[in-house]
């Protein structure tokens, strides 16, 4: 009897128990419903391949096959800003592909800055991998690029429903949002490790199977093309480059002082407890005296 009885408690708590990794704390505060929507056309448009790209309603479609990738990009630069988009991602054999929502200057400066959220194609069984990266006045004199990669598994399947990812910037700090859960902030400690110039905002989808999957043992297969990324719910709450200072930078929090507050910061410790998969700072293959962030 008492055997039955543990064997009972066993079979309806431990669910319980895995579920309770699964369900993040509520971060309490959601900027995804504080900022507002843009249509497509009104925010973005097309930046290459425009036979890659269909617009239904208020959704955009992008793809990569055997001939191309597509990508879109901001109508405007911004010195500041969050900037969101919920986006599906493709099932199944996704490995070497990368779909993508980032901030860059990259096509105006040649050290140029960039803010990511990329999500790294798979294989079947194994979870899509979102990687965060920030780059500060990126080399263009032959010195390798210097990342900042932060990696993250999701608390659910990216390919079956639409989710909100978001990039908060602002002169104090970067953060990343997935469903309004902060999983990442990264302050500014100092100016040469904090972007700082206006960027432009974009999407894009493409093949980067030289590294993207499991560090480039796997590579984009296109016997499964074409490889379709969904994207929606544009936010764009930004100071536009070259605005008055009377433009207030975007914060991540209800907080006056822009601080998260602590059920945000419950949220994000829940997040890179059970979820960070990689962060450069504890990379002992890496000079970290090559970001002096992760010293302090
Ligand atoms: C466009 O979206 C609508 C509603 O989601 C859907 O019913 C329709 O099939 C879509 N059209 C195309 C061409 O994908
Ligand atoms: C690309 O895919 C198409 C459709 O499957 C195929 O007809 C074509 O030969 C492929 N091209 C290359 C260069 O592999
Ligand atoms: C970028 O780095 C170069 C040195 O490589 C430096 O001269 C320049 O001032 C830096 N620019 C910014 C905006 O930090």
């Amino acid at each position: 009897m008492a055997l039955s009885l543990y064997l009972f408690l066993l079979v309806i708590l431990l669910p319980l128990a895995s579920n309770a990794q699964r369900q993040p704390p509520s971060p309490g505060y959601k900027p995804s419903s504080k900022f507002s929507s843009v249509s497509f056309g009104k925010g973005y448009s097309n930046l290459w391949s425009p036979h890659h790209q269909t617009i239904n309603g208020s959704t955009v479609t992008i793809w990569l096959d055997n001939s191309t990738g597509s990508g879109f990009k901001s109508l405007n630069s911004y010195s500041s800003g969050y900037f969101g988009a919920a986006i599906k991602l493709h099932p199944g054999y996704t490995a070497g592909v990368i779909t993508a929502f980032y901030l860059s200057n990259n096509q105006v400066l040649e050290k140029h800055d960039e803010i990511d959220i990329e999500f790294l194609g798979t294989t079947p069984g194994k979870p899509y991998t979102l990687q965060t990266n920030v780059y500060v006045n990126g080399t263009g004199d032959g010195t390798p690029l210097i990342g900042r990669e932060v990696k993250f598994n999701l608390w659910f399947d990216p390919t079956k429903a639409f989710h909100n990812y978001a990039i908060l910037w602002n002169p104090k700090e970067i953060i990343f949002f997935v469903d309004d859960i902060p999983i990442r902030r990264y302050p500014k400690k100092s100016a040469a490790t904090f972007p700082s110039r206006p960027m432009w905002a974009y999407g894009s989808i493409w093949d980067a199977s030289s590294w993207a999957t499991e560090g480039g043992k796997y590579k984009a297969d296109y016997q499964y093309q074409p490889f379709i990324a969904r994207y929606k719910n544009f936010k764009i709450g930004g100071c536009r480059a070259g605005a008055r200072a009377t433009c207030r930078p975007a914060s991540g929090s209800s907080a006056l002082t822009g601080r998260l507050s602590r059920k945000q910061n419950v949220a994000m410790a829940w997040a890179q407890r059970y979820y960070k998969v990689y962060d450069y700072c504890g990379d002992e293959t890496r000079d970290l005296t090559k970001t002096s962030e992760c010293l302090s």
